[in-house]
């Protein structure tokens, strides 16, 4: 079967490329559709940037804005894919471009797609009145070198005063092919859990593909080609959020976007947290799922899922367990899953009165940088004493991991900054962090110390000289 998609309203089908392609590929060597730029081809530059136009429950149009250089052709099959070149109609250019135009938002252009694509992307779902952090956080994921970005912000501005459109309202929507294949390459889109299990059964090898924003660099990077996919995005089962009064369970498919609103009503630290993780293009493909997949030490959610005592249903054809996050990462990049098994869904307490949790992300830069150390806190404190208390910190060891030594220090003693600076002090006895380009062993041992001092401070409603800010 070949991939159907709508590239700018018009159906397209194709049956003779590699469904490993490149979304950016196709188009600038297939299509010739050369307005959209390859910058650094991994995901940070933003040059590359299209719109996914497609409808939800409630039949709204939705415009997620993500890298082309990281989205594989498969993963657009059944999708409406928006490139600069689809914007305005009739010869009459859209807003956005009008008001890059205007405001002088350009000078040598070659990142100027991809601003234009995120400010339509912008332009189509901002609902709340504009200010500078919301243009702000929907232009991280786009680098430019020459212009300055105060006239793109104008731009912003500008074009968002003319509001959402639907621009495709009677635009078909396209069943998913639920299997494709190229030379000997199979690619997989299931839409049941059942058919996924049966999948993994037959394929154990076959690579799941939830976002792709760590698999896309394989084969962006390395021009890798697979021989059996199998994506996640379609399981109906594994993009479901639920929500009690106890618990939240996040399907391992929904897409860090999807599941922000959730996350930061239950936990605002952590919802802080996700809009740093990578940029808007990479939240709206990456998934909490992914993210647990890859087993990366510095993963930004692991320590947090790790503190909250989160727990993951792991499923396989005929059998399911439940396993504590904290207890699946086993060495570096190493995980309990056997091949037949799955992440089906990330299931996370609600915090009890008394327990408050942060989580501090150290990088170099504000926006889009991968972290050098996160540090995720749980503490419950009962007349001033500390009753319960986990720290997780990521980057620090092979796998994100609990300071036990941290923790049995302060288990029991009075909340008092004196008690978080010797808490710190235990810290070389929990980790041996390894140097490296992002930052040195001793760096990695003193900002983790730190981090208790500045716990102590933020849930003490001191005023925090430490805090980093986004200009
Ligand atoms: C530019 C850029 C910036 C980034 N910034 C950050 C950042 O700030 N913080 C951070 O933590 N990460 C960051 N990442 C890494 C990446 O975005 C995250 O790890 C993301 O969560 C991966 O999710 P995904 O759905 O895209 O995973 P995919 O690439 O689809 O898959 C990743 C792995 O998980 C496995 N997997 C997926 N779903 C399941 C499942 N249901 N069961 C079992 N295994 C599964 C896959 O087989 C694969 O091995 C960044 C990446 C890029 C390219
Ligand atoms: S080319 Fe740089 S983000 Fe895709
Ligand atoms: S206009 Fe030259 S890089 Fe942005």
């Amino acid at each position: 079967m070949s991939i159907r998609f709508h590239l700018n309203g018009e159906l397209n089908q194709e049956s003779s490329i590699s469904p490993s392609t490149t979304v950016l590929d196709y188009l600038r060597l297939i299509q010739m559709a050369t307005g959209t730029k390859e910058g650094c081809a991994e995901g940070d530059c933003g040059a590359c940037s299209v719109v996914l136009h497609s409808r939800d429950d409630n039949n709204k149009p939705k415009y997620e804005v993500v890298n082309s250089c990281l989205l594989l052709l498969s993963q657009i099959d059944g999708a409406n894919l928006i490139t600069v070149e689809g914007l305005g109609s009739n010869g009459v250019l859209d807003a956005v471009q009008e008001a890059m135009i205007e405001k002088g938002g350009t000078q040598c252009g070659f990142c100027t797609p991809g601003f234009v694509m995120s400010l339509y992307s912008l332009r189509q779902t901002s609902k709340k009145t504009l200010d500078d952090d919301i243009i702000h956080d929907a232009l991280a994921g786009n680098l430019c070198r020459c212009t300055g970005y105060r006239p793109i912000v104008e731009a912003a501005y500008k074009a968002c005063a003319f509001g959402p459109t639907d621009d495709f309202p009677d635009l078909e929507a396209l069943e998913v092919t639920e299997q494709q294949h190229f030379e000997d390459e199979l690619v997989f889109s299931p839409t049941s859990l059942d058919e996924l299990l049966r999948l993994k059964i037959n394929y154990p090898d076959g690579l799941l593909l939830a976002g792709g924003t760590d698999l896309g660099l394989r084969a962006s990077k390395n021009r890798e080609r697979f021989k059996v996919i199998i994506h996640t995005a379609h399981v109906t089962e594994l993009t479901k959020i639920e929500e009690t009064d106890d618990s939240l369970e996040i399907g391992a498919a929904v897409t860090y976007s999807e599941s922000l609103e959730n996350i930061t009503r239950a936990y605002p630290s952590f919802g802080r947290l996700i809009t740093r993780i990578g940029s808007r293009q990479i939240r709206n493909m990456g998934t909490i799922g992914g993210n647990i997949g890859t087993a990366s030490p510095i993963g930004d959610t692991l320590p947090c899922l790790i503190s909250l005592n989160a727990s993951f249903e792991i499923v396989s054809e005929g059998s399911s367990r439940a396993e504590r996050a904290e207890d699946f990462f086993i060495d570096y990049r190493e995980t309990s899953l056997n091949p037949t098994e799955i992440i089906k869904k990330i299931k996370l307490p609600k915090l009890k009165k008394n327990q408050q949790f942060r989580v501090y992300k150290i990088s170099k830069r504000y926006d889009q940088d991968i972290s050098s150390v996160v540090a995720a806190f749980l503490v419950e404190i009962e007349n001033d004493v500390v009753v319960g208390f986990r720290a997780t910190f990521g980057g620090m060891a092979a796998i994100p991991k609990r300071a036990s030594e941290c923790e049995k220090v302060l288990l029991g003693k009075e909340w008092s900054e004196e008690n978080m600076l010797m808490v710190g002090k235990a810290v070389e006895k929990d980790f041996v962090p390894l140097s490296d380009h992002r930052a040195s062993s001793n760096y990695r041992l003193k900002v983790a110390a730190n981090l208790f001092l500045r716990l102590y401070r933020d849930l003490s409603d001191q005023e925090d000289l430490l805090e980093v800010v986004a200009f």
